[in-house]
């Protein structure tokens, strides 16, 4: 246990290769690659900010320069917009930079999420934190951001939360999946008994997949720093969590949101179908393309 500390600060791993959204991500962070108009990260800070979570940490490497101009004032820019009258942009661009207190954290050596959680230890400070995944948009469906959930949860119970999402049998073999028991009263938190990584659907507790947000108490460094590289050579948050565990309660959320990944190319064209679709402004013109596209397909077909 932590002790009973406010939850504010937040640690966005950005730093990794990105080799599933390749070439894209060769030297454009996958992290910056945009839904519509606003790149994946603007949405996970957004996310952590309307949280309360103002205290930011965004884990880079090199080559990951970009991710650190988008956050950063642009006077030319903001001269350039006031001298043009482009008030609705200039007010934008210059909420981008004032959204938080961002720290850069490097990642030297990209030796997976748990080594990229493990740098950001002296910023955390011994206190509660979340994790929110780079790469991966989380949009609410209740009105409260994904990462309030989890704060929500660990404001009732001082312990570790992870957000969780069913996901089909098919896809069990993808995901970190959760084995949890029902807390009595609580429809959407389970108490975590067990996390397997990847399993086969027969070995799989649940279908509860682990959701791209955490929520830890500052025990989780302990076991980063005891957890020796796992699957691919990598320091894997899972068997980090696994550890405190056995030291500490775990629950886990089943989330009030839907996920969006955008580090592999399929997520990434879904995604942005979805978020362009769902902006009034394109939505006519864009339904009467797709139709279009559909029917030339069924034409030539
Ligand atoms: P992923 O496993 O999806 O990222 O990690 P990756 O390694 O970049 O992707 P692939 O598998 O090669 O395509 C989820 C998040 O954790 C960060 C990534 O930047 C991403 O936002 N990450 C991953 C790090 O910060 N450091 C690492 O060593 C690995």
């Amino acid at each position: 246990m932590s002790g009973r500390k406010e939850v504010r600060t937040a640690v966005i791993p950005a730093a990794g290769f990105g080799t599933r959204f390749l070439p894209a991500s060769k030297a454009v962070p996958k992290e910056m690659i945009p839904l519509v108009d606003k790149p994946v990260i603007q949405y996970v800070v957004e996310e952590a900010v309307s949280a309360g979570l103002r205290r930011i940490a965004i884990v880079v490497s090199e080559g990951k320069e970009a991710i650190k101009a988008h956050f950063r004032p642009s006077p030319a820019l903001e001269e350039r917009l006031e001298k043009t009258g482009k008030n609705d942009l200039l007010r934008e661009i210059r909420a981008l930079s004032a959204m938080a207190e961002i720290t850069f954290i490097p990642q030297k050596e990209l030796k997976g999420l748990g080594d990229a959680v493990l740098q950001a230890e002296e910023f955390v400070g011994g206190e509660p934190f979340a994790v929110l995944l780079g790469d991966t948009v989380l949009r609410s469906t209740c009105g409260k951001s994904v990462a309030g959930q989890l704060k929500e949860v660990y404001e009732k119970t001082f312990s570790s939360v992870v957000a969780s999402e069913h996901v089909p049998r098919e896809k069990i073999g993808r995901y970190g999946i959760i084995g949890g028991c029902p807390v009595p009263g609580e429809e959407k938190i389970l108490e975590v008994t067990d996390l397997v990584e990847k399993p086969s659907p027969g070995e799989a507790p649940s279908d509860l997949a682990v959701a791209s947000r955490y929520l830890f108490t500052p025990g989780i460094f302990d076991e980063l720093r005891k957890t020796p590289p796992g699957k691919g050579g990598e320091i894997q948050l899972t068997d980090a969590m696994k550890g405190l565990l056995k030291k500490e309660k775990m629950f886990a959320r089943i989330i009030d949101g839907k996920r969006y990944d955008i580090g592999n190319k399929e997520g990434f064209v879904k995604s942005t179908l979805e978020f362009a679709f769902a902006r009034e402004e394109m939505h006519e013109d864009l339904k009467k393309f797709l139709l279009a596209l559909l029917a030339e397909e069924n034409g030539t077909r």
